[in-house]
């Protein structure tokens, strides 16, 4: 069975801090503490709309998160300047090596899906504004779920609609929680470490693999299978 990648888009492929450089023009130099406030709210917001049942879609999640954070740091942002920054979020960029780490594992064979908290219609336009859309056979969202990850139901459902089997599919993520919420549901999944600093949630469930690039990705992925492969002979 060919191997399944599901790729996690925001903070994975599209860099979610690629905002920074607006928001400097309103919060100048705590545009990155801002950004990083912003982050983690939009996904602690979207955790609590999973437990709670209260599900919004994730564009939502980002627009209370935004009126949190300038809030928070007493910004005189008004409302157009918010629909601005929101209108950037919309078109973020991707990461440096994300064309070509998609262009190596495409080459292998892999079956490649964009799998989000974010609704499709919001996905398809981050993936076609940075030119990677073409490598994916389709985006799967939370959305017709109306749950986010980690829920197990999200990853299941991932797993149905890509016509894959947990064993050979892969969650690809920055996102800890997520590579965690994979591997509960019974996928691989490959931890993408772009900074040295980055730390993974201590619980005692480990990724796969860790990558520092996706540039490393796909020779990481085959070396796996080959390990499971052998161990099962
Ligand atoms: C995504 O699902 C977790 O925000 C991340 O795209």
């Amino acid at each position: 069975m060919a191997v399944t990648l599901a790729f996690d888009v925001y903070g994975t492929l599209i860099d979610t801090h690629g905002v920074i450089a607006a928001l400097e023009k309103y919060v100048g130099d705590k545009a990155t503490e801002f950004s990083a406030t912003w982050r983690d709210k939009q996904l602690e917001y979207s955790f609590r709309r999973g437990l709670m049942q209260n599900y919004e879609n994730f564009a939502h999640c980002t627009r209370n998160a935004l009126d949190y954070t300038s809030a928070y740091y007493k910004t005189a942002l008004g409302q157009n300047d918010k629909e601005a920054l929101l209108d950037v979020y919309k078109v973020l960029p991707a990461f440096d090596d994300v064309k070509e780490g998609l262009a190596r594992a495409q080459n292998s064979g892999f079956r490649m899906f964009a799998f989000s908290n974010g609704s499709a219609e919001a996905v398809e336009m981050l993936l076609n504004n940075s030119g990677i859309r073409e490598f994916f056979m389709g985006v799967v969202s939370v959305d017709e779920m109306k749950s986010y990850k980690p829920n197990p139901a999200v990853y299941s459902h991932f797993l149905r609609r890509a016509g894959a089997v947990g064993s050979e599919a892969w969650l690809i993520s920055s996102n800890s929680f997520d590579v965690i919420g994979a591997v509960s549901s019974g996928m691989r999944a490959a931890w993408v470490k772009r900074s040295a600093d980055a730390v993974f949630d201590p619980w005692g469930i480990e990724p796969t693999v860790t990558v520092h690039s996706l540039l490393n990705l796909t020779e990481q992925v085959i070396q796996e299978r080959k390990k499971s492969e052998s161990s099962l002979s």
